[in-house]
């Protein structure tokens, strides 16, 4: 096995460009020689994207707060258990598009719900995942909603107002300061190729081993 396996989650708003940058980032990687497995939440197995149908179908909008939060950490211990550790264990490096800071920020400080009781269910969801790093995409929230406008029609989440938006970004940088040994944070307003050359810096650090990158508490 040439590298030992590693998870990298990307996080950030709607419309941060996520995708477009995990794709560079696992061409970069590719061409580099590691061995590249991507990944997305809520989905990646059968089972998490029949879930995240219900997660993100607009017209189930009598879902509790609650429900939410267990489909999202039901969906994930899906993809731990199916693919992250299997594809960890096979020494891949796992981009994984989202991932449980998104259920801190939008369950959690999005909507509200109690934020330890949010971390007991994750940690019971992540069963022996062990460490990673993360990668936030930070954005103003008019700027990620005015982006996707007009691609999709907006999922359930996406329909939520702006000050959910806003406390969203808000507690993603929260979680960024309280745990800066995993959370690294890249300004997505910048040019698309500046944004993927600090990514770049952050992923390498974390696959070299100058980060050690962090657990989930
Ligand atoms: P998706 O289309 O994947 O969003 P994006 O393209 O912006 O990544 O939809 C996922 C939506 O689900 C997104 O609005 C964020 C939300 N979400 C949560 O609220 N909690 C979670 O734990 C996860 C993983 C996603």
């Amino acid at each position: 096995m040439r590298h030992a396996g590693k998870l990298i989650t990307f996080e950030g708003p709607d419309g941060a460009g996520k995708t477009t940058q995990i794709q560079l980032t696992a061409q970069v990687l590719e061409e580099s020689g590691y061995s590249v497995v991507r990944t997305r939440e809520p989905g990646g197995t059968r089972l998490s994207e029949a879930i995240r149908q219900l997660l993100l179908d607009p017209c189930y909008k009598e879902m509790s707060g609650v429900t939410e939060a267990l489909l999202y950490a039901g969906a994930r211990a899906q993809l731990v258990s199916e693919v992250l550790l299997p594809a960890l264990a096979a020494g891949n490096v796992v981009l994984c598009d989202r991932f449980v800071d998104s259920s801190l920020a939008y369950q959690g400080y999005g909507r509200g719900l109690d934020l330890e009781m949010l971390r007991v269910i994750n940690t019971f969801a992540l069963h022996k995942l062990g460490t990673f790093c993360t990668v936030l995409l930070d954005l103003p929230p008019e700027e990620g909603l005015g982006r996707s406008a007009g691609v999709a029609e907006r999922d359930r989440l996406e329909q939520e107002n702006l000050s959910f938006h806003r406390r969203v970004r808000d507690g993603y940088l929260i979680l960024a300061r309280d745990y800066p040994g995993r959370i690294k944070v890249v300004n997505a307003s910048a040019d698309p190729r500046l944004v993927q050359e600090q990514i770049q810096e952050y992923v390498m650090a974390y696959l070299t081993g100058r980060d050690q990158g962090g657990a989930f508490e």
